[in-house]
């Protein structure tokens, strides 16, 4: 068989782990594999590169994606979606293993409708994709802001002081929720739960009273009520680029207001999706390249690899595009047990 692999979406440790475990699943069965470069729009611009196991050797420890990637929507206009076939059958591809979060993977659903013989790995650092207990890409993504928390309390706590730490995540609070866990905040605000005012100042006020400095964890994807900055741009997906709404420094704005605690904040932004993945992302990255390409080999596209427990299962694309996995319930009740 002939592979193709892509990375979509933006980066997240885990991808070259699982591009190598692709190629050398492949080659394992004597099947050659293919990479095509950012994304979907190297599919449609017919951009590739070979990939031989000696290619993604030394990749495990390595971040990013040695493919690059993009927020190419291919499908956005039909001229582009032709492209896409006619590259396919141009490299006489058997498979394609589209590795990618949910706007790379929708287009991959499509591909499939249109019969394109395609196979999905779900990553991500939001940890928002259905269907799947994990995406790789979390775990670091979490590590790097839970560092960050830990290193604005020394300051806080020198200084007397509240600081606002705003991480990434988009619409989900995944990353949110485990750096506030995690890393011990006073208050951890997930845009699952609606803004409460009243109760953050409360927090802070607890925190400063009981240690002298308070440390206040918000997702980029809370509703702050109205805009501020450059707000309102948008990905080819026609998604809202979050961070520029600078929620973080709002509600700074706001605490040392409310409750003339002086306040501070950090945007950490891209440096979560840098570096070497954790060792949780680097097997599960792992089991679901490989698992890909076994979907592959027994014929079942349309389906994506995903972690169920501890086992590796497939389940079809359309059921993991369902809805975006967002915070429950219980994870909440958990995460405000450790309010001040
Ligand atoms: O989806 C991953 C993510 O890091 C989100 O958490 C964030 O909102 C978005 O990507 C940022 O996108 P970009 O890299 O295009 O700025």
């Amino acid at each position: 068989m002939k592979f193709g692999v892509l990375t979509g979406g933006g980066d997240c440790p885990g991808l070259n782990p699982a591009i190598r475990a692709v190629v050398c699943r492949a080659a394992k069965f004597g099947h050659e594999t293919v990479g095509f470069l950012d994304g979907w729009k190297g599919v449609r611009d017919d951009l590739s590169r070979p990939l031989a196991v000696a290619d993604v050797a030394d990749l495990l420890g390595k971040g990013g994606t040695i493919l690059g990637s993009s927020r190419t929507n291919p499908f956005a206009k039909e001229a582009d979606a032709t492209k896409v076939l006619e590259t396919l059958a141009h490299h006489h591809l058997d498979a394609l293993v589209v590795i990618g979060g949910d706007d790379t993977l929708s287009a991959a659903r499509e591909l499939h409708r249109r019969g394109g013989h395609v196979v999905g790995v779900p990553k991500t650092m939001d940890n928002d994709v259905g269907g799947t207990d994990w995406t790789f890409g979390f775990h670091s993504a979490t590590a790097v802001a839970v560092d960050a928390l830990e290193r604005l309390r020394d300051t806080a706590g020198s200084h007397h002081r509240a600081i606002v730490l705003e991480v990434m995540g988009r619409h989900a609070g995944w990353v949110a929720l485990a750096t506030g866990l995690a890393g011990g905040a006073d208050a951890t605000l997930v845009p699952e739960e609606k803004y409460d005012e009243a109760a953050l100042f409360e927090h802070v006020r607890a925190a400063v009273r009981a240690r002298g400095c308070a440390l206040v964890v918000v997702s980029e994807g809370i509703d702050l009520g109205p805009r501020r900055g450059s707000a309102g741009a948008k990905d080819e997906f026609g998604h809202e680029l979050l961070r520029e709404r600078e929620v973080g420094s709002e509600l700074a704005r706001r605490i040392q207001e409310g409750t003339g605690v002086e306040t501070r904040s950090a945007q950490i932004g891209h440096i979560q999706r840098g570096g070497p993945a954790v060792l949780f992302d680097r097997i599960l990255a792992t089991r679901l390249g490989a698992y890909a390409v076994d979907l592959a080999i027994a014929g079942r596209f349309g389906e994506v690899a995903v972690l169920r427990g501890a086992t590796v299962t497939g389940i079809p694309l359309e059921e993991a595009l369902g809805k975006p996995k967002t915070v429950t319930p219980d994870w909440l009740d958990l995460l405000h047990t450790f309010d001040a």
